[in-house]
């Protein structure tokens, strides 16, 4: 297990630094991210280098034993080169030129910027790739962070290489953008523009494209600089920090992650109800992207983060049971941003694990506390996730798509529903992983997946063999409807899965703000509703009371071959979703792992390796918890005999 954080000593004078050594062997500190935000320091000039503080720092952590995860640099372009190269700014979607003064002023498409970048990260590769010290490479930092949608020139001319690429005619293009409508039609790529701000509604298969294209620039960006690594040093590992967490959904990480040499993660707790659980649900998104291999938590907040209008502090044991959670999903390395806290700069209110008030401080009490709690987790470090029986199916096409201007409703958020359901089942104890849409889901008993709203024809064949061989499929309102060129699947809804659900529907029924319709079992829906249209096949599981809907279909069920479908046509609440649970997990051979006594109260995860298959217990709760009745040698957080949890902490039990 892993322990560290991003280090800026730059910002501090040297005599600082052998107090951060001395403090980091007290933690535990076994490696740190350095140099992200280096450039300017590094080459102050095009022509002018300065490695003397980096050399020194690179040699204090050999010394130390801490390993290097070394940045490439390349996030935050110095003055000298914007001002010698204005057009590597990027632009917004209205033409507004982005200014430098803050960070990642970069265009992802500028040929410029690549040039620069990549002599950086030669430059480095070259000095440092004998170095003891170097254990990973980083390149740049949280990719797409504030620069993902550029609509510079550089980024329309890139636009239309890739469409070109994409769809090889213009014709091909016209029909998968519809342009027939609204008079759009082309005659040459060469008259196409990225989405910019237009007099209505652009076309939304142009914004979608544009989706892909942005994702796929900065895909080549992480692509070209860890290629120039890997010449150098073909054995060390390259990866970059993805953003795993509330509605960051610009990066189809889905689709990067395989370029990865290993997954890494940044998380931060968002301001959402049940943010805890965000923290789970984000780390089993993790852990999806890592197929279930160990991961890296490369940053994440001891206390209080700068950029929410209010910033609160975490509540004691909070600090522990967030990072153990991410372990408890997979990750091997627990990271922060960063090891001492800024006394200027943007982020000087942010927590770090060396606060303003120094090491006599409770929160850097808790730093060593932790570190010295991973040191006993050093058994689970290299353990895979043991699969559950139940996926949530996460698609990252149908969240760009579903959220898309100009549609039924503008209150649909894609994540948030994903989430829901995963929250619904593990407060019903049933542990669920989050599964890519391109992954192979043949192996769970259980698939929900929520508005899964685009489902080419691939996606179709695949989710009705599944059903087919025996899995049970849970969809909602909004999936099937879309092909890949985010055109209608005709003949009624849900379209593509119309067939395997036994179900039509002609018209959606959203629900406007503060609306809500009624099931019959008493529980709620939001946001959404339809008329349903049965085949004689399907089973009803709830039907709609009052209104205009009253006695028709809401949630139905469809045997097929050797699994089942069911549809639930709206945004229900969350006792209408524990309600249905059961009904939906019976007869699918799903089992629930919490204990009736604990259920909604811990939250438990399951690693397996070489060492040993081991069980994470989370408090979800303020209270202590007796979690006796789970079996197994106490590895963290609990004594042998007596189990019992403190509120906000996690329980690590070896079962074999
Ligand atoms: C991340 C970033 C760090 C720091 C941190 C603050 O977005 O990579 O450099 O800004 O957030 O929460």
């Amino acid at each position: 297990m892993s322990f560290g954080a991003d280090y800026n000593p730059e910002q501090w004078p040297r005599e600082v630094w052998d107090d951060d050594i001395r403090l980091m062997k007290q933690a535990n500190v076994d490696v740190v991210s350095i140099g992200i935000f280096s450039w300017a320091r590094l080459q102050p000039a095009q022509d002018r280098w300065d490695f003397d503080w980096l050399d020194e720092l690179m040699d204090l952590l050999a010394q130390a034993g801490i390993g290097a995860d070394l940045a490439t640099a390349t996030a935050s372009p110095p003055a000298w080169l914007v001002t010698q190269h204005p057009e590597v700014l990027p632009v917004t979607e209205n033409g507004t030129v982005l200014s430098p003064g803050g960070r990642q002023h970069w265009r992802p498409t500028s040929p410029v910027f690549r040039e620069h970048a990549l002599t950086l990260v030669r430059t480095l590769a070259e000095r440092y790739r004998d170095h003891p010290a170097l254990v990973a490479w980083h390149v740049n930092n949280e990719l797409g962070c504030h620069n993902l949608y550029d609509y510079s020139e550089d980024a329309a001319a890139a636009f239309r290489v890739w469409l070109q690429r994409r769809y090889g005619t213009v014709d091909r293009l016209n029909r998968a953008w519809s342009t027939d409508f609204w008079s759009q039609r082309y005659q040459e790529f060469d008259q196409i523009l990225p989405p910019r701000t237009a007099a209505s509604f652009p076309n939304p298969a142009q914004q979608l494209d544009f989706h892909r294209f942005s994702s796929d620039a900065l895909k080549e960006h992480f692509i070209a600089e860890r290629d120039v690594l890997r010449g150098f040093t073909p054995e060390v590992p390259v990866t970059t920090n993805f953003m795993v967490m509330g509605e960051v959904k610009g990066m189809n990480f889905a689709d990067w992650a395989e370029e990865l040499d290993f997954v890494a993660n940044d998380h931060y707790r968002q301001p959402v109800a049940d943010s805890r659980e965000e923290l789970s649900f984000s780390a089993a998104t993790t852990s999806s992207l890592a197929q279930g291999r160990p991961w890296f938590l490369m940053e994440h907040s001891t206390s209080a983060v700068n950029w929410q209008p209010i910033n609160p502090p975490k509540r004691p044991g909070e600090l522990q049971r967030d990072s153990l959670a991410h372990v408890a999903h997979g990750a091997d390395a627990v990271c922060y941003f960063q090891w001492r806290q800024s006394a200027g700069g943007a982020e000087k209110y942010h927590s770090a694990m060396v606060p303003h008030a120094g090491e006599d401080s409770r929160l850097y009490r808790s730093v060593v506390e932790l570190g010295e709690t991973l040191r006993r987790l050093d058994p689970v470090a290299g353990s895979h996730r043991r699969p559950a029986q139940v996926a949530v199916l996460m698609d990252w096409e149908s969240w760009w798509a579903s959220e898309l201007d100009s549609h039924p409703t503008e209150d649909l958020r894609y994540r948030p529903e994903l989430f829901a359901w995963w929250l619904s089942l593990l407060d019903a104890g049933i542990r669920a992983d989050v599964v890519q849409s391109h992954q192979d889901f043949s192996g769970y008993d259980m698939v929900v997946a929520p508005v899964l709203h685009m489902v080419p024809a691939a996606l179709q064949k695949r989710l009705e063999h599944y059903v087919e061989s025996g899995g049970h499929l849970v969809t909602t309102f909004f999936s099937g409807i879309v092909d890949e060129d985010d055109r209608v699947w005709l003949g009624g809804y849900p379209g593509a899965l119309r067939a395997l659900l036994g179900i039509r529907v002609e018209e959606f029924a959203p629900l406007t703000r503060g609306e809500m319709v009624v099931l019959d079992d008493g529980s709620t829906g939001r946001l959404w509703s339809e008329p349903i249209d049965c085949a004689a096949d399907v089973e009803i599981l709830r039907r709609y009371r009052g209104g205009d809907l009253d006695g028709r279909a809401a949630i139905t069920r469809r045997a097929h071959g050797k699994g089942s479908a069911t549809y639930v046509s709206t945004q229900l609440d969350a006792s209408g979703r524990s309600a249905i649970l059961p009904e939906l997990v019976r007869d699918t051979g799903v089992i629930a792992e919490v204990p009736a006594s604990l259920r909604g109260r811990v939250e438990v995860t399951r690693r397996t390796g070489e060492t040993g298959d081991f069980l994470f217990v989370i408090n979800r709760t303020d209270d202590v918890l007796d979690i006796s009745e789970f079996p197994g040698e106490p590895v963290i957080g609990v004594e042998q005999g007596s189990k019992l949890l403190d509120p906000r902490a996690v329980a690590v039990l070896r079962e074999s």
